[in-house]
């Protein structure tokens, strides 16, 4: 009989919710009315206006028809990467520090091979984004949560981080802003962060995708943790994905930084791992400047929307927790029935899709997660229903 890597062995059953969710958009309703969806996080189907000549047109480039792999990416794409950070005010990022990937995703997965072994510990924030699970699985590394908490903002619980550090542990990844909280990680919290990292010999993996995405009105936007100095290992994450809302580009990138020997270290083993799978595509790669220079578009479009849409969500009554960066929000709705069977009472009662909270770990009974980007009527619509439910 055929024997599969345990690695692979996820139960990979259908949750009630999953069911529910997939029968109501079989028939576009549910509760005997039209569905309303709250989840949608895809960009491209957000009815966003995208520069389609600019966008499509980067892909024309006739230098793509030749094949001249660089294992870090073209350096024409990198440069540009370095520019991004420049407008940040983090110049210390050249292009011989950004490695391309296909996607922040395949980011994590190089870094999690770059400093893991089997068996080896990566500390992740709880609440966070779920897709982290599968990337430690499939490269054999435990994740182990620390966790935030939840007192007029959202707060690390650095005693709690520290005692979930091991002999094992290798890493402490941070998503800042986190997705699903909005929570951004501040000054005073990188430092701690550092501090913690160069006591115990731990890197610092920083995702930033939703850097550029920060609410506060007027403010000065968030720092990255490119900037400034590096006293640890740093390695930050980001991609078109959310930068220029064009997750089906597939370009993502890791960007290292720290102490110069470690650093470039790093970069020498990484070089290694992506000239293994070369899987940067070169149109892509020469597009990638036009991208990034166009960014400006879409984030406006899509920083409008989600103010738009969380000032609906306000406006609706809902309890909706802070949100300072990002695309999505923390609803608390009355907790009625079983602990767990929020999400499909909701589906079933009110017509409207929201994602649980457990799926992101907010363990807390009432906690749903919803999209901030999707159509503003729509949306509106959705938290209307949602405020009436909840009564
Ligand atoms: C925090 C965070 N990191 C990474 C990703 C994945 O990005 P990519 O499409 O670049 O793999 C997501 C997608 O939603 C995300 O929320």
């Amino acid at each position: 009989m055929q024997r599969f890597s345990k690695r692979t062995s996820w139960d990979v059953g259908e949750s009630s919710f999953a069911a529910a969710v997939r029968g109501a958009r079989a028939t576009a309703t549910a509760g005997g009315r039209e569905l309303i969806d709250l989840t949608i996080s895809n960009p491209t189907v957000c009815g966003f206006e995208y520069d389609v000549a600019a966008v499509v047109g980067g892909l024309g480039d006739a230098q793509g028809l030749v094949y001249d792999p660089d294992p870090r990416g073209m350096r024409s794409a990198r440069e540009a990467v370095a520019g991004y950070y420049a407008d940040h005010g983090a110049e210390g990022l050249g292009p011989e520090s950004v490695v391309l990937t296909t996607s922040t995703s395949e980011g994590y997965g190089y870094l999690f091979r770059l400093l893991c072994d089997a068996g080896d510990e990566v500390l992740v924030a709880e609440p966070s984004y779920p897709l982290f699970d599968f990337l430690a699985d499939l490269e054999d590394v435990r994740l182990r949560s620390y966790p935030l908490f939840y007192d007029y903002g959202w707060w690390i619980d650095f005693a709690e981080l520290e005692r979930r550090i091991g002999p094992r542990t290798r890493a402490i990844v941070v998503v800042h802003p986190n997705n699903p909280t909005g929570h951004a990680t501040r000054s005073a919290e990188r430092l701690r962060l550092e501090e913690i990292c160069l006591r115990h010999g731990l890197a610092l993996i920083v995702d930033e995708v939703f850097l550029d995405y920060s609410l506060v009105e007027g403010g000065a936007g968030l720092q990255s943790f490119a900037a400034g100095p590096h006293p640890v290992h740093t390695f930050v994450l980001s991609g078109m994905s959310k930068i220029a809302g064009l997750p089906q580009m597939k370009l993502g990138w890791v960007g290292v930084l720290g102490p110069e020997g470690v650093r470039q270290e790093a970069l020498g083993r990484l070089e290694v791992i992506a000239d293994t799978f070369l899987s940067m595509s070169a149109p892509v790669q020469l597009a990638l400047p036009g991208w990034l220079a166009g960014r400006q578009g879409i984030q406006q479009q899509v920083l409008h929307r989600v103010r738009g849409n969380l000032s609906a969500a306000h406006a609706s009554g809902l309890e909706v927790l802070e949100v300072e960066a990002g695309w999505c929000a923390i609803v608390r709705l009355r907790q009625r029935g079983a602990v767990g069977e929020l999400a499909v009472e909701v589906l079933r009662q009110a017509g409207v899709v929201v994602h649980p909270g457990a799926f992101y770990g907010l363990e807390q009974g009432g906690w749903v997660v919803v999209s901030l980007i999707g159509p503003a009527a729509e949306f509106a619509e959705g938290v209307r229903r949602l405020s009436e439910w909840n009564g």
